[in-house]
């Protein structure tokens, strides 16, 4: 028989408590004990970013965390931004530029930028591509994914960068 351990997280806002395996991985709490399967899963070891979440703030690939490593803390996902018809100026922002392609990097895309825009200046293309480095686009929608970031950092600070 397994052992759980009881663990509290803020998720998107909302308190929850569970008790889950020690060995059970973050991505799965959010898709599968949660229901947020906005958070991706793609190489499950750390490589493209299609999980990143923000935890207290700061992204981390969610799969490469174990659930229990999260008690007591602050979990953000990709549902905490916006939904259809009540989008988030980021999301509206990957739309109008044509920031995604098929769509599965795009949960990890905006984790990241939300990361990146609330920390730093992003005062260049390139301080936006170093930030995005992490993650991964199949489809190679790199340009796109710069230009709506930058239109959202250009709108924060008035500037045309
Ligand atoms: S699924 Fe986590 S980094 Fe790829
Ligand atoms: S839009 Fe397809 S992987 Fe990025």
């Amino acid at each position: 028989m397994s052992k759980t351990r009881d663990i509290a997280v803020i998720v998107n806002g909302a308190a929850c408590r569970a008790a889950v395996e020690p060995r059970l991985l973050l991505t799965d709490f959010l898709r599968h004990t949660l229901g947020l399967t906005g958070t991706h899963v793609g190489c499950e070891h750390g490589v493209c970013g299609a999980c990143t979440v923000l935890v207290d703030g700061d992204s981390v690939r969610a799969c490469l965390m174990f659930t229990v490593q999260a008690d007591g803390r602050s979990v953000e996902t990709v549902e905490s931004l916006g939904r259809i018809g009540n989008m988030n100026a980021l999301q509206e922002s990957f739309h109008e530029h044509h920031a995604l392609q098929c769509g599965f990097c795009t949960p990890g895309m905006l984790m990241t930028a939300t990361d990146l825009i609330r920390k730093y200046p992003l005062a260049t293309d390139d301080d936006i591509r170093e930030g995005l480095s992490g993650n991964l686009c199949r489809c190679t929608g790199y340009e796109h994914i710069v230009r709506a970031i930058r239109a959202v950092v250009a709108s924060k600070t008035g500037k045309t960068l």
